[in-house]
């Protein structure tokens, strides 16, 4: 087994090396090789994604990535931006299913923005889609409008577009996940108003039912904003589109306290994996052993479970988090009264130690 380490660039070092000794200390046997990403791809090379790089990623098992995207190359033109290097990723790994679980640690319940009793216990799986949609859908463009409210107009449009096998595989994955939780799916779309997701709602339908074991329930994407906030824990698997699912994640990770708690794994057909913290590079934070790597350690758990076939070492390294947790040890992020501050480091080691 091969495991390609991308630090990338900003807090992505840091937190990335604690994911290693996580992994190490397991003592398993895989290989893992590094390469540049991002900016500090870009500082050594002049590509945020080098070929060298590309190449050892589609060639590995799995990639465990840190971050990219430090403020200092905002300023280039956008396809050399360190951000490029993760899109590429996708692109060329065929990386069409992203896996974004919202667990609320009960030792954090107090660190989300929503009431404890709302969040206590909260874990619930967002599946989203990650490479199609109105994100990658053709024609995009802008032109001078000849119909609509102001023909003659400056306008710019894009394309939602799914095809059947890109609903199909999304749904076969959120049923098979669902298989292995409490069994319910809550598919959000937005067919009342748009084709796509009628077409989407039909079709995760005729999915269903080939998993006779698994309810299925259909939600529209306003509510199940609304949902999220309301009453998180009525959710378990999520199944949704690119852009309902960036954007519902998203809230959904602000449910359990911090975006330093969030792991996230994006898989292909193949069973290779990319997995990686749901946050960025968090530049403000950079070189100061503050960054919490407890999502990225909880991403290194992920691949062992999803790519590796390694679900005991999984469950070990989430139990021990846990435990770390529960011994009051806690970045600045997360960081409460009564609580033990440690840096980025001292929370990787206390997890090997736990
Ligand atoms: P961000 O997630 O990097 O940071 C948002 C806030 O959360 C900051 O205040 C940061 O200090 C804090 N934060 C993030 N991770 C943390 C951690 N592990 N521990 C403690 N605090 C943490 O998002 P932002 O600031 O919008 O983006 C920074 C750069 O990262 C941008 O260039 C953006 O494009 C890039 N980015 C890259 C992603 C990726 O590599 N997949 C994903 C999202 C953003
Ligand atoms: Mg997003």
């Amino acid at each position: 087994m091969k495991i390609a380490v991308l630090a990338g660039d900003g807090i992505g070092p840091e937190i990335v090396a604690e994911a290693v000794k996580v992994l190490n200390a397991l003592d398993l046997d895989f290989e893992m090789e590094s390469a540049p990403v991002g900016g500090a791809a870009y500082a050594l090379t002049g590509h945020p994604l080098p070929e060298a790089t590309l190449k050892l990623a589609m060639e590995a098992d799995a990639v465990l990535f840190g971050a990219v995207g430090d403020w200092k190359y905002d300023t280039l033109d956008r396809p050399l931006r360190p951000e490029q290097a993760i899109l590429g990723l996708r692109k060329h790994m065929g990386l069409f299913a992203n896996f974004r679980p919202a667990i609320c640690y009960k030792e954090l319940t107090h660190a989300s923005s929503l009431k404890p009793e709302l969040v206590a216990g909260l874990d619930i799986l967002i599946i989203r889609e990650l490479t199609g949609d109105i994100y990658f859908g053709q024609p995009r463009g802008r032109r001078v409008a000849t119909d609509g409210h102001f023909p003659g107009a400056e306008e710019a449009f894009d394309t939602m577009r799914y095809s059947r096998p890109e609903i199909e595989r999304i749904a076969h994955v959120a049923f098979q996940a669902a298989q292995k939780r409490s069994k319910r799916v809550t598919s959000v779309d937005k067919a009342n108003v748009l084709e796509t997701f009628q077409f989407w709602k039909d079709i995760v339908t005729e999915v269903g039912k080939e998993y006779p074991d698994v309810q299925l329930d259909h939600m529209y994407v306003d509510n199940a904003a609304m949902q999220l906030v309301k009453e998180p824990k009525r959710f378990d698997v999520v199944v949704t589109g690119n852009m309902f699912g960036d954007i519902l994640s998203d809230e959904a990770s602000m449910l359990t306290g911090s975006i330093g708690m969030l792991p996230s794994a994006s898989l292909n057909s193949k069973g290779q994996g990319l997995y990686e913290p749901s946050h960025g590079s968090a530049p403000d934070i950079a070189g100061k052993n503050v960054a919490n790597p407890l999502a990225t350690i909880l991403s290194a758990a992920m691949m062992l479970r999803f790519s590796l076939n390694q679900e005991a070492a999984a469950q070990r390294i989430e139990a021990a988090v846990q435990a770390v947790l529960a011994q009051g040890l806690r970045t600045p992020d997360i960081w409460s009264e009564g609580t033990t501050r440690v840096g980025t480091a001292e929370m990787g080691d206390a997890v090997v130690a736990a």
